[in-house]
């Protein structure tokens, strides 16, 4: 337990002041990777329009960039937040925008249009009312139907709602011209309908207080636009799009072939497994380490209880105590999560793996000290009297005398506590973090297929949650045959 937690403490260390990293200059840059062409995973790497313009001109200015993967809500309050130093997202320019963000050049027109499937009735905005129309959470097209037709479904992002869509459970879907172009041409039973319901600019996302920043880039950017350079990227992915049509549609005959189809799109095409193996050992790490700090602050915090409870020492420790337990209880592990990744380390360029064990071990710790008191109180008063009699003081009873079967009874518990926690790591897609879960989702995204994808991630789960099962099982046999 002490070498884990030294362990630990080198890697905190570590990770804080970014030791082994050579000192560059580099840009944080944010986007929503599931708007094509503007941008995309391909390859497991975040490629289109928006990210080949950022690179261009960060090289230009002598920065390197690295590009993050979130919720395209989250895109403008990282920026603003100070957490990244560029959103490039495909953004529209809007008043409400403009006061949380400083925006650059725009760089390109667009436009938000209709998806329907062919054989639908709906033709323009106006057979929308009352039809269950699709968007994604916080974009331009979100605010256009909540303000002129009525609520729409609101998806994370666009792959999904066009996969609602597919599977009928949407009407319609409201989205950039671009994305919908996209869409449309790789599910051809989907149609895009002519009528614009808006226009629109994009433009790259700053912080406010980086003038100097935006003032280069603008300057690149410019540059950029002049000399048709933008134009001709835009072009390039735009016909790269149109090439790979069809790319992703299951069209053999009979079931089993079908599935065979869609079984090699979603996980052998473009080496696609790799998303769930990468995601796979990100959520086992989150998982282990999350583990280990939740099991220290867990024990540390149950023994400061009862300590004070029996002693009537440590008065004040117990009522921080009480109130860690309170807080970790009283609130869900996502809004912590969201909570020590955008406000506790907002400015600090911080690993995000880093993030997700310190949110999860925390939270851990507060059920597992609730478990371990549990067990300690468990055991009958007279073992403590016994051993203090004997001349052992309060800790050194703890130690040898009470932890020892405690741990022994809560162990059932401790073990649900882990499956729980494992389970649970899969909100980490909300900071961007690549665990198995978003990995399905990545898949999901590039083939607008629900059932594969969700039943692998579902699998692993499981298979992991019964390995663990196992070795608690055998831990506690030997515990047992040690009596
Ligand atoms: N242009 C729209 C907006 O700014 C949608 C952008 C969505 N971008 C994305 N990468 N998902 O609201």
């Amino acid at each position: 337990m002490k070498h884990i937690f030294l362990l630990l403490l080198t890697a905190a260390v570590c990770v804080l002041s970014g030791c082994g990293k050579a000192p560059e200059k580099k840009l944080v840059v944010v986007t929503n990777a599931a708007f094509p062409p503007y941008e995309y995973v391909a390859n497991r790497k975040i490629e289109g329009i928006d990210p080949h313009i950022i690179r261009e001109i960060a090289s230009r200015l002598g920065y390197t960039i690295e590009i993050q993967d979130m919720s395209f809500d989250s895109v403008i309050a990282a920026v603003q937040s100070g957490k990244a130093d560029i959103a490039a997202s495909g953004i529209t320019v809007t008043e409400e925008r403009k006061k949380q963000v400083a925006f650059s050049l725009p760089y390109v027109v667009a436009e938000q249009v209709i998806i329907v499937p062919q054989t639908s009735k709906i033709a323009a905005g106006r057979d929308l009312k009352g039809k269950r129309v699709g968007v994604q959470h916080g974009t331009t097209g979100d605010m256009y139907v909540s303000k002129h037709i009525g609520e729409p479904q609101r998806y994370k992002d666009s792959a999904v709602a066009v996969a609602a869509l597919l599977s009928g459970k949407l009407d319609a879907i409201v989205i950039d011209t671009e994305p919908a172009e996209v869409y449309v041409k790789q599910r051809p039973s989907l149609k895009r309908l002519s009528e614009p319901l808006t226009f629109e600019e994009y433009a790259f996302a700053f912080n406010r207080n980086n003038r100097e920043l935006l003032d280069g880039f603008n300057a690149e950017l410019e540059k950029m636009l002049k000399s048709g350079e933008v134009a001709q990227i835009i072009k390039m992915y735009k016909e790269a799009h149109s090439q790979s049509a069809g790319n992703v549609v299951v069209d053999a005959n009979g079931f089993w072939n079908r599935m065979k189809q869609s079984f090699a799109l979603n996980f052998l095409t473009a080496q696609r497994y790799y998303y769930l193996l990468d995601g796979f050992f990100i959520t086992l790490q989150v998982t282990v380490f999350a583990i280990a700090i939740g099991l220290v602050i867990g024990f540390a915090v149950a023994v400061i209880r009862n300590m004070s409870e029996q002693t009537g020492r440590l008065k004040w420790l117990d009522w921080l105590c009480r109130l860690y337990l309170t807080v970790i209880r009283g609130t869900p592990v996502v809004v912590q999560l969201l909570i020590i990744y955008f406000v506790i380390f907002s400015s600090v360029d911080i690993d995000k793996v880093f993030v997700a064990i310190i949110a999860f071990g925390i939270n851990s710790g507060a059920y597992v000290a609730e478990i371990v008191r549990g067990g300690i109180a468990s055991i009958d008063k007279g073992q403590m009297e016994a051993a203090r009699s004997l001349g052992f003081g309060y800790w050194q009873s703890m130690r040898f005398v009470i932890l020892p079967q405690a741990v022994k009874s809560v162990l059932p518990s401790l073990g649900n506590e882990f499956i729980v926690l494992l389970k649970e790591t899969s909100v980490s897609g909300y900071i961007a973090l690549q665990d198995l879960t978003k990995g399905g989702d990545i898949i999901r995204s590039q083939t607008y297929d629900a059932f594969f994808p969700l039943l692998a991630v579902a699998l692993v789960y499981l298979i992991v949650v019964m390995v663990l099962g196992k070795l608690l099982a055998v831990f506690e046999k030997r515990l047992k045959r040690n009596e």
